[in-house]
């Protein structure tokens, strides 16, 4: 006998069924340059592969206990058989659980050897540092080579990450190409990325490290072998001659100006190691790890306005430079490509 429902479960009911309409509305945007649901790595494919079986299985579970919940309740409610009970109880509680999450652990740990495991021998190796809000980014290899929050590396080959960190915890992680290792200051460890396509990609830190942990992002550019040589060669030559007289000004204010105490341009007497080196700034997608486009009017806002458009940043405001000189000096940043 179907009893018909009152007016609050009825509500109830249509809102899980907005939920799950929500949910899949959702899965449909989880494509993109920082999902872990669309792998452009052997890792994130992986990853990916375990979390669609994980959902399949949540959502066959999930069914089974919403009709008998619907059996006991609507179809054939009444007293219930002690011995039929405590069957359920023990059945669905302790048994059925206990099975599923062992398949799932022992599935889940084998993938762990291959995710962690040292690159082949002469594999590509890049070094990075994590710092309270950017990355500091190197190829041993190519020893003059200094980036930030900028990593290139060619596709269809595992490379090796040397991860540390500066200061505090983060946690290095590029969703569309594999798993987040954790950068502990003190310790180097260590993460495989095999990439699948090229492309440009997002990575994050995914452990909270203070006021800006947010503010961090960085740019990962997946390339053919060919071009990734030819860019690593450009970003060991020092940096550009500025070009015009506006440029030249802007180079004058930068090292006038002690910009060079913190900041390195190869070519010139910057030399300092405490910020990121802007060698080839000019060049990179974004300012401030991720957090502005790449652009004069952009630098002009980053070097006036550090703290508000970065909050707790160790990069003081220079919102004394005056108007003419702050264009030069973004014009100079932005030439250094
Ligand atoms: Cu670094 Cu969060």
């Amino acid at each position: 006998m179907i009893f018909p429902l009152p007016t609050c479960q009825r509500a109830c009911w249509l809102g899980q069924i907005a939920a799950v309409g929500g949910v899949l509305l959702m899965l449909g945007g989880c494509a993109g340059e920082q999902s872990a649901l669309d792998p452009a790595g052997r890792g994130a494919e992986q990853i990916a592969a375990l979390f669609w079986w994980m959902l399949g299985g949540a959502v066959v579970i999930w069914c089974i206990v919403v009709g008998l919940a619907i059996y006991a309740i609507r179809i054939a409610p009444g007293p219930h058989d002690d011995r039929q009970m405590r069957l359920w109880v023990i059945g669905g509680g302790a048994v059925i659980p206990t099975l599923v999450l062992t398949v799932l652990l022992i599935y889940g740990l084998s993938m762990l050897p291959g995710l962690v495991r040292a690159a082949p021998e002469g594999s590509l190796q890049v070094d990075v540092v994590g710092l309270q809000w950017w990355w500091q980014v190197r190829y041993p290899a190519s020893e003059s080579v200094k980036l930030a929050n900028e990593i290139r590396i060619p596709v269809g080959e595992p490379v090796q990450f040397n991860l540390t960190s500066a200061d505090v915890i983060h946690s290095f992680w590029i969703p569309a190409l594999g798993g987040k290792v954790d950068m502990v200051p003190g310790r180097e460890t260590r993460l495989t990325l095999e990439p699948t396509r090229t492309g440009r990609f997002r990575g994050v830190c995914a452990e909270y490290c203070g006021a800006s942990h947010a503010l961090m992002a960085f740019d990962v550019v997946v390339m053919e072998r060919a071009a990734f040589d030819e860019w690593l060669a450009a970003q060991q030559e020092p940096a550009k001659e500025p070009q015009g007289p506006l440029e030249v000004r802007g180079r004058e204010v930068f090292l006038r100006r002690g910009c060079g105490a913190c900041h390195a341009v190869r070519g010139t007497r910057a030399d300092g190691v405490i910020g990121p080196d802007l060698t080839h700034v000019g060049g990179r997608a974004s300012l401030g790890a991720g957090t502005l486009e790449n652009s004069p009017d952009a630098f002009r806002k980053w070097i006036a306005h550090t703290s508000r458009t970065k909050p707790a940043v160790r990069m003081p405001d220079f919102d004394m430079i005056p108007e003419a000189d702050m264009r030069a000096l973004a014009a100079y940043l932005e030439s250094l490509q």
